[in-house]
């Protein structure tokens, strides 16, 4: 039997104590300040049940530490022998823990998190207007949560009312975010080794439900295979609503698994992964009910692969974050030329396809986003300044070493007229999770297989 302690995972203190540092010497380069960071509320479900607790990705970016009713207060004014890095947290209760598990408390935080002091979060309406007290300025989450918002309304009003003892309230609030969001964009080491773990841990929830698929079977009973194996290698929960869509259900976007039968012809479109010790991983793949593509599949299919080679092909650093796109994009357009699916005669060329969107009814949404703690993770998708584009809009971010982006390229027919019947309700997606390295990029969600005739051989082996 575990003993309550063997529960508890080792902590990359010396991770999550470097990232403090460089957000206390961001903020002493601008001034000082005190910043302050609430993981997430619990949310109530009903009655005396929550929602499954998940902490704020900011805060745990900073402290590693997951459990709720915890503020992380940052002190860029500290002195020298005072602390900096405070955490307000749950002490102890005997009782409570008999009924929900495991609190630190202060005092267990304080080293096995590394931070300056701890404090308990009860305490934290008495110390904030001490801590801010003449600091220059605030940094936290701006607008973005009321409760937040008024918590610091009231610290400070309480520094306000001492003013005749000369104390002063800050005069200055900056957004925290933009600076967080900056840093979460270039993953480190330690981040990119939890990514691998559960991008491996999706890739085999893939293939374990490609090889569980039969005709007959309900969508349903195919996300079963896929929660199993998240949970049986110890994600903590998906990292969004799994997708499985059989046959023309593949063309609704976000389809969540429902009830329809997976028939023989049909393709399963999957877009479902896990999320690890708190980070995401997504994947897509799309495979044949029966294990066998008709041909007209095969032939969308490999367009779809094409477009995602061309956009793997596109991701390295230096170019745009939208150069894997407009990749993408080209062999997608050409491919809906190839199959008459887009008409010539009414469309024109490739280029005039790409200029006017004809693509558009066929493919609706972009190529990739920023993956990390978050499955749509944090960070700016474009510049912060530079010559706006013909839609008024700032350039794209250029790519860097460390960075991570899905590349997850579609096509989605539906029944219509004025396409041919043969490629009618065909949804295809195809998507990997990419790091950028020093010269390209590395798919680490391809321990599933991507080729049709490797999807096949997979199937036919089960
Ligand atoms: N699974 C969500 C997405 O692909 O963006
Ligand atoms: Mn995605
Ligand atoms: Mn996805």
């Amino acid at each position: 039997m575990n003993s309550l302690t063997e529960l508890v995972q080792p902590i990359a203190v010396g991770v999550y104590r470097a990232r403090r540092e460089r957000v206390l010497a961001a903020l002493r380069a601008q001034g000082g300040g005190v910043a302050i960071l609430p993981t997430a509320p619990e949310v109530m479900r009903n009655r005396d049940t929550d929602y499954p607790f998940r902490h704020d990705s900011y805060f745990y970016y900073l402290t590693g530490f997951n459990e709720p009713e915890a503020v992380l207060v940052l002190d860029a004014d500290a002195q020298d022998g005072e602390p900096a890095s405070i955490l307000f947290c749950r002490e102890k209760n005997a009782e409570r823990e008999t009924w929900e598990g495991f609190r630190f408390g202060p005092e267990g935080a304080l080293d096995a998190f590394g931070l300056d002091a701890a404090l308990p979060v009860a305490a934290l309406d008495d110390e904030m207007p001490r801590l801010i007290a003449d600091s220059p300025a605030l940094h936290y989450a701006l607008g973005t949560s009321a409760e937040l918002d008024a918590q610091v309304r009231g610290w400070l009003a309480a520094v306000r009312a001492q003013g005749r003892s000369g104390v002063r309230a800050p005069a200055t609030v900056h957004h925290l975010l933009p600076l967080l969001d900056e840093m979460r964009l270039v993953k480190d080491e330690h981040e990119i080794g939890i990514m691998r773990r559960a991008a491996s841990i999706s890739a085999e929830a893939h293939r374990r439900a490609m090889q569980a698929c039969r005709p007959g079977m309900r969508e349903f009973e195919i996300e079963a295979e896929l929660l199993y194996t998240f949970r049986r290698h110890g994600a903590q929960a998906p990292a969004y609503g799994s997708i499985v869509a059989a046959g023309a259900n593949a063309c609704v976007l976000h389809y969540p698994a429902g009830n329809a039968i997976a028939r023989e012809g049909d393709l399963i479109l999957i877009d479902a992964a896990c999320e690890l010790d708190g980070y995401a991983s997504d994947i897509t793949r799309t495979f044949p009910a029966g294990g066998r593509f008709t041909p007209a599949q095969r032939e969308l299919y490999d367009i779809v692969l094409a477009a995602q080679a061309a956009a793997v092909e596109a991701t390295r650093p230096g170019v745009s974050f939208d150069a894997p796109h407009q990749a993408a994009l080209k062999v997608l357009s050409q491919g809906l030329l190839d199959t008459g699916i887009l008409d010539k005669t009414k469309v024109g060329t490739l280029d005039d396809v790409l200029a006017q969107r004809a693509y558009a009814p066929f493919y609706m949404h972009r190529t990739g986003h920023w993956i990390g703690m978050d499955v749509h993770d944090a960070g700016e998708y474009r510049e912060a300044g530079g010559p706006l584009d013909e839609q008024g809009a700032r350039p794209w971010r250029t790519l860097l070493p460390g960075m991570a982006l899905t590349i997850e390229p579609g096509l989605y027919v539906r029944a219509s007229a004025d396409v041919p019947e043969r490629y009618w309700d065909i949804g295809i997606r195809i998507e990997d999770d990419a790091i950028l390295t020093d010269t390209g990029c590395e798919l680490i969600t391809r321990e599933v297989p991507v080729a049709a005739d490797e999807i096949e051989a997979l199937m036919r082996a089960s």
